[in-house]
């Protein structure tokens, strides 16, 4: 059966120093506890090595927040999936709706990088999610679906099995709105549904779907106590060891 997972999305914050103090926090408080998920850490590209070094791997699971849609070469600034699985991180965020809304990341160039990802052994936490306004018009469950389809219905049923998906509706991401209980299982039912047309109930059943957008240590226990969610992808709550151990600790 599918994972529950409570994983962090540390954005662009924290200096290096601060973020291996909050993975030192996060790993100690970690160690004091056999939670009932498991738990992830996604930090900037600079703090991969560092914290990796201080933190317990079987405990805690370590991913970049983004990798390079190429494999290698010219391409200044970028940072490649085989150069994320050398720090020994082992998942990473791919289709984040900030990348999506500022870098111009497409289906297209992810369906590169989520490749790149697999031949380097990372697993992607792939997100999708609807725009305030498409919320409003009636068409998120297509939009949803059309992100889905567009960037992963090409692989095939073992490779679709390795990705986690998250669900992050982007009128909640950082604005303190979160999705109701209800708005959130109602989506991530839809989302089952869909893959279960694509690839077979069973795959389905074993995806574990994430929800992100202002999810914190208050709302975490009645979103988790929802069938289809099955865990979290936390922003700001992350950036405080005590706060993402109240949304670890909500399962
Ligand atoms: P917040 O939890 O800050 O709303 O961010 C959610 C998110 O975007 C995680 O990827």
């Amino acid at each position: 059966m599918r994972k529950n997972i409570v994983a962090g999305n540390w954005k662009m914050n924290t200096t290096v120093p601060e973020g291996v103090t909050l993975a030192k926090e996060v790993n100690e408080k970690l160690a004091a506890i056999t939670p009932k998920c498991d738990v992830i850490i996604c930090v900037p590209f600079t703090h991969l090595c560092p914290v990796n070094e201080v933190i317990n791997s079987e405990k805690l699971g370590l991913g970049a927040e983004n990798c390079a849609d190429h494999a290698k070469g010219a391409y200044t600034g970028e940072v490649s999936a085989a150069m994320v699985a050398s720090t020994g991180a082992t998942y990473v965020i791919l289709g984040h709706s900030e990348r999506r809304q500022y870098y111009g990341e497409t289906s297209e160039t992810l369906k590169e990088k989520v490749a790149l990802a697999f031949e380097n052994g990372l697993t992607p936490i792939f997100c999708i999610g609807e725009v305030l306004e498409e919320r409003e018009n009636g068409t998120a469950f297509d939009v949803v679906k059309k992100q889905i389809v567009d960037a992963l219905f090409h692989l095939s049923a073992e490779d679709f099995s390795k990705i986690i998906l998250a669900y992050e509706p982007v009128w909640a991401i950082g604005t303190g709105k979160t999705a109701t209980d209800d708005q959130a299982e109602e989506m991530h039912a839809f989302i089952r549904g869909v893959i279960a047309e694509k690839y077979g109930q069973e795959v389905a059943d074993n995806t574990s779907i994430l929800y992100g957008g202002s999810c914190k240590p208050g709302n975490a226990k009645a979103l988790f106590a929802k069938p289809n969610v099955d865990g979290g992808l936390i922003g700001g709550a992350a950036l405080d060891a005590e706060s993402f151990m109240g949304i670890v600790t909500a399962f």
